[in-house]
């Protein structure tokens, strides 16, 4: 039986390995965001209120110019101005203002003695003559220079066939390199900009064109002005210049007072109908899943040909597509896409440490979504056994990902994810939706930390009584995150006493199980039960949690000829063994017709592999 599990899932496991790497890819932002967990943050004695910036690139030198007005708000007294600016980016100390806003004119200056970058790091200084007070307000105004780049970050130039276009990309850190600003996600505020343009290009951003003006000397450049963006971290910037066609699908626009979609691409593309209709079904499921519509008037989506990225470039209302990527897409990638709108732009992790958490929940997210569109017609049956077992199968491991180490990360983020479905689960499908919708009315344009969406989590079940009042979401989801390993429970009934022992203990394929605190290691476990008298898959309320216990009694267990289910629909993600008996009584059932159509597939797929 164990030999016939392990080939089950080393059959699976490859067959998710191929999945990975073809349909089902997924974001790579939690990733990315590892190499910047060590970014030194800012001192927070100043916080900027709004940015207004000019860009006034040079497309034929593959330069810009530009200038940023930040007004800023001092929380403490302070002698010196910190802020991003990349070793790329041209600043001149002596052009810098900094000056006061209070209303009297003409403003007080501060003397600015000199400025400069930290060592090695993306970081400007200003030293200034005086101590600028607690509670001023002050306009800094940086002029700078940068460079238009040819690979695919900060602003970058790329041409298709007779076509030249202009794009940003400013994840995870790159907006300093466009523009000096305070470059943390949980830095939001208003943007106004105003960028220039050759005159037959069109310039699509955050949010729609307000004005355009003639440029006051250039006679072949124009400016837009576009309006005041919500707030919004910096890498959310993001601008498309081209001379890309927008197409007129107005007649499916405008659901109230959703923002359209707005499709662009370079030319002929008779797949635009299809990939819109995609985008407005999820757009609307998961407008109705969240409850609110995302704060803004329009999402523009771009579809470029040969462009070197790896996943989307999202910005707050503008999606940047590489055709082949947006071709293929099916609803789960459109949804989770489009989710990033409201929980990665409107609502954005505080740090690149709570970014996988934001990862895992966009993608249970869309999952929801898929299945509530078709009932997840494209997962094929597939969700979420295929990637469940490719977990289960690494997490078993005596040295889990000492092959692969560049997967380690997405089997840990596919961990959280699993661990959010069991709360779906667990706490009832009503509970976590309305859980969702509060955490994220709460945190509009804010930024959240892990335990701000377990709290909301736990809120909404004791009031809905879906949790024991001593309970917490925060204590149970824990070791499901800090334990890169998976439990097993082993069931052992007794038939003379009619009751049952459910043991937890790390789970590990391989021998000799001598992983170091393996006995330590203990997690909260739902422990779901079925009869076979009363086989009824829709209540996932557990019946009781294993608290971080090695082991529990059950009593009134059925007699010694029905068998017991635990877990059904691994809802939550680790397996379950039986004693022979038991085994016995489900592989038996199983060959019945009855036994066939009662249980649902993936509670019966899992057995198929053991029994
Ligand atoms: C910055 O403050 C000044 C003075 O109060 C104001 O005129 C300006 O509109 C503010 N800038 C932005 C972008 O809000
Ligand atoms: C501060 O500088 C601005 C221009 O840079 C000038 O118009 C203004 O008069 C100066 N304020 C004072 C008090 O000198
Ligand atoms: C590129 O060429 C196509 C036809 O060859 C033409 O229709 C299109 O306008 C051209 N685009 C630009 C930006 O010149
Ligand atoms: C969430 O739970 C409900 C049952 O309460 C289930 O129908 C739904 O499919 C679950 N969502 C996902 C994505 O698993
Ligand atoms: C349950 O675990 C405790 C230790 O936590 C142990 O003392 C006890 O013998 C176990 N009971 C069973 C039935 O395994």
């Amino acid at each position: 039986m164990v030999e016939l599990f392990r080939f089950c899932c080393l059959v699976l496991f490859f067959t998710s390995i191929k999945k990975t790497n073809g349909t089902v890819k997924r974001s790579i932002d939690a990733s990315a965001a590892y190499t910047v967990l060590t970014e030194d943050r800012l001192p927070n004695d100043i916080s900027p209120q709004s940015y207004d910036i000019h860009l006034e690139p040079n497309y034929d030198e593959l330069s810009f110019s530009g200038l940023i007005k930040m007004n800023l708000s001092w929380n403490s007294d302070s002698k010196k101005v910190w802020f991003h600016a990349h070793y790329d980016l041209n600043i001149n100390d002596r052009k810098i203002r900094l000056s006061e806003i209070n209303g009297v004119q003409p403003a007080k200056n501060y003397t600015i003695i000199r400025g400069g970058r930290q060592p090695k790091k993306t970081i400007y200084v200003l030293y200034l003559k005086e101590t600028v007070k607690q509670n001023t307000q002050c306009t800094l105004e940086v002029p700078f220079e940068g460079t238009i780049w040819k690979t695919a970050e900060g602003l970058f130039r790329n041409t298709y066939k007779n076509y030249t276009y202009f794009v940003t990309n400013l994840k995870p850190t790159n907006a300093r390199r466009l523009f000096p600003c305070f470059d943390e996600p949980g830095i939001k505020v208003p943007f106004t900009v105003s960028i220039t343009r050759p005159k037959e290009f069109i310039t699509i951003s955050n949010t729609a064109v307000s004005e355009t003006r003639k440029h006051p000397t250039l006679s072949n450049l124009m400016i837009d002005y576009f309006e005041k963006t919500p707030p919004m971290s910096p890498f959310n910037f993001g601008f498309v210049i081209s001379t890309f066609k927008k197409w007129n699908l107005e007649e499916l626009k405008k659901l109230s007072n959703t923002p359209s979609i707005q499709m662009w691409s370079y030319s002929e593309n008779t797949n635009i109908k299809e990939i819109y209709d995609r985008l407005i079904i999820a757009y609307k499921k998961i407008e109705e899943y969240v409850g609110i519509a995302i704060p803004l008037t329009k999402i523009d989506v771009v579809i470029i040909p040969d462009l070197a990225i790896v996943r989307p470039i999202d910005n707050f209302g503008l999606l940047i597509f590489k055709d082949s990527d947006i071709l293929k897409q099916r609803y789960f990638d459109s949804a989770q896409e489009l989710i990033y709108q409201w929980l990665g732009s409107w609502v954005t992790p505080e740090w690149w440490s709570d970014a996988h958490v934001n990862k895992a929940l966009t993608s249970f997210l869309a999952a929801e979504v898929v299945i509530q569109i078709d009932g997840g017609i494209e997962f094929n049956g597939k969700y979420p056994i295929t990637a469940l077992y490719s977990m289960y199968y690494e997490f078993s491991k005596r040295y889990p990902h000492s092959r692969i180490t560049g997967m380690k990360h997405e089997t840990i983020a596919y961990k959280t994810e699993m661990a959010i479905r069991m709360l779906n689960f667990t706490l009832s499908k009503e509970t976590f939706q309305r859980a969702i919708q509060n955490f994220i009315m709460q945190h509009q344009y804010k930024t959240f930390v892990e335990d701000d969406l377990w709290s909301a989590l736990t809120i909404q079940a004791l009031k809905d009584k879906t949790l024991r009042e001593q309970y917490s979401v925060s204590d149970i989801i824990r070791p499901w995150l800090r334990n890169h390993r998976l439990p097993v429970v082993n069931v052992e009934r007794n038939y003379q006493k009619n009751s049952v022992v459910l043991r937890q203990k790390m789970y590990l394929r391989e021998r000799p199980h001598d992983v170091p605190g393996q006995d330590k290691m203990l997690w909260w476990i739902p422990i779901v039960l079925n009869h076979q008298d009363t086989l009824r898959f829709c209540n996932y309320t557990p019946s009781v949690w294993m608290e971080e216990s090695q082991n529990i009694t059950i009593e009134n267990m059925p007699g010694k000829n029905s068998f017991i289910i635990v877990n059904p629909e691994e809802i939550g993600p680790f397996p379950v063994n039986y004693d022979q008996t038991n085994w016995n009584l489900l592989a038996n059932f199983l060959q019945t017709k009855k036994g066939r159509t009662a249980i649902p597939a993936n509670t019966r797929f899992f057995f198929s592999c053991r029994s």
